[in-house]
């Protein structure tokens, strides 16, 4: 696969100097522009590149408006900055701005190294893409409330938002809500009835029972009230997520705690297991706990990704404590934004949609890209013949 890699330097002379020094990786298209950041909405757009590296020597406020917008309006690509100030204060603005890291610069050869590596760790993530079957990434929280059906329903939300057909499936059998955090319209049918007919399930069945929730994003609801649970099977749920792969990129899955056949099964057959915590000490305990029923169950390090919510640096209890009572490391951290997260629950309307700058609408959004960077158009752009490219 070609990786589709934009510089945007400082000056006519640096890009001189970058076409004459860079070697040219196997396997990569690289394209070079002058500019700033009023350059990379256009090579956005116009290249859907993989990898944008901005030059940009000392950035200030107006230059991360620019980037905070471009990223906005085009998702997909990863963005680095090569700057002079890498101070924690320029990182944290940066990655405010939709930035993925700020490296150091002068750009040279080793920072398209970075770069490279970046994409190949991105895409590792990825590999399922291609092949045609979705990924599978199952939500459970360590303890009640810790914002695992949060977590699950907005990224779903911003995956369908860069174009991938998601499917969000509601396990939580007996108090499952995850659509109402999207919208407050009812389901067709739900998980009980694709149980029941799970001798002959299809995808016509499977595109008749779902809530079709926006463009790309459809949940298979969990049943109002919980009758006939017993008709959900691990055997019958291993067939509605193995069809849903067939038919959709990405397939959230929003489980309850109870570690019920049907639910191992889902954690089972998952790719990545998405274990939500928070700096508690009682939630903690119990991610203690569950990650001691993973290991027996045979999951890797690599399979279980554990994501503190609400983070807050002041918390006593440090990610380094959580990483040490669990013996798993954090993947992830979610600011706490409780005006903002209330409000989206309480309209049941996506975070990210409502308030797209909040902070956790930021991280959700950085989330989606790593799991889902741009796919590689073929053909050469105009903006690679205009600048003759590397
Ligand atoms: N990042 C956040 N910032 C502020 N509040 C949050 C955040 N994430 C979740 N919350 C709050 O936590 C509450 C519980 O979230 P959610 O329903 O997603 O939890 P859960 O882990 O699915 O719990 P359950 O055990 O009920 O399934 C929400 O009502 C919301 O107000
Ligand atoms: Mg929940």
């Amino acid at each position: 696969m070609t990786s589709k890699i934009s510089l945007i330097c400082v000056s006519p002379e640096q890009r001189e100097q970058v076409v004459r020094d860079f070697a040219r990786p196997q396997g990569t298209d690289i394209t070079v522009h002058v500019g700033g950041a009023r350059t990379l909405l256009a090579v956005l757009q116009k290249e859907q590149p993989n990898v944008v590296l901005l030059d940009l020597p000392e950035p200030d406020d107006s230059d991360f408006e620019l980037i905070d917008a471009a990223t906005q309006r085009v998702t997909g690509a990863m963005v680095l900055l090569v700057s002079r100030d890498a101070s924690m204060n320029t990182l944290k603005r940066a990655m405010r701005a939709g930035v993925r890291d700020v490296l150091s610069a002068p750009l040279s050869g080793e920072t398209l190294k970075v770069a490279l590596d970046y994409l190949r760790e991105a895409r590792a993530n990825t590999s399922r893409f291609g092949d045609s079957a979705g990924e599978v990434h199952a939500f459970i929280p360590a303890k009640g409330g810790c914002g695992a059906t949060f977590l699950a329903t907005n990224l779903a939300y911003v995956l369908a938002k860069s174009g991938r057909r998601v499917l969000l499936i509601d396990l939580n059998l007996y108090f499952g809500d995850a659509a109402t955090y999207l919208t407050d319209r009812k389901a067709p049918a739900t998980v009980v009835d694709m149980a029941r007919q799970a001798q002959r399930l299809d995808s016509a069945l499977l595109e008749s029972s779902v809530l079709k929730v926006r463009e790309n994003l459809n949940v298979l609801v969990a049943p109002d009230m919980p009758y006939q649970l017993e008709q959900v099977t691990a055997e019958s749920v291993a067939a509605i997520i193995e069809l849903a792969r067939t038919e959709y990129d990405f397939i959230v899955l929003d489980l309850g705690r109870a570690m019920d056949p049907p639910t191992v099964k889902a954690l089972d057959v998952a790719d990545r297991i998405v274990m939500v915590v928070e700096q508690s000490l009682p939630a903690l305990k119990d991610a203690r706990r569950m990650a001691q029923v993973f290991d027996g169950l045979g999951y890797g390090r690599d399979k279980v990704r554990m994501v503190i919510n609400c983070f807050a640096k002041s918390s006593l209890i440090r990610a380094e404590d959580v990483e040490k009572a669990t013996g798993l490391s954090v993947a992830r951290q979610i600011p706490a934004s409780d005006e903002a997260v209330r409000a989206a629950i309480n309209h049941g309307d996506p975070l990210p949609r409502l308030t797209p700058k909040d902070p956790v609408a930021k991280a959700l959004q950085q989330w989606a890209q790593e799991l889902s960077p741009m796919t590689v158009k073929a053909e050469k752009s105009w903006f690679a013949t205009l600048t003759g490219g590397l």
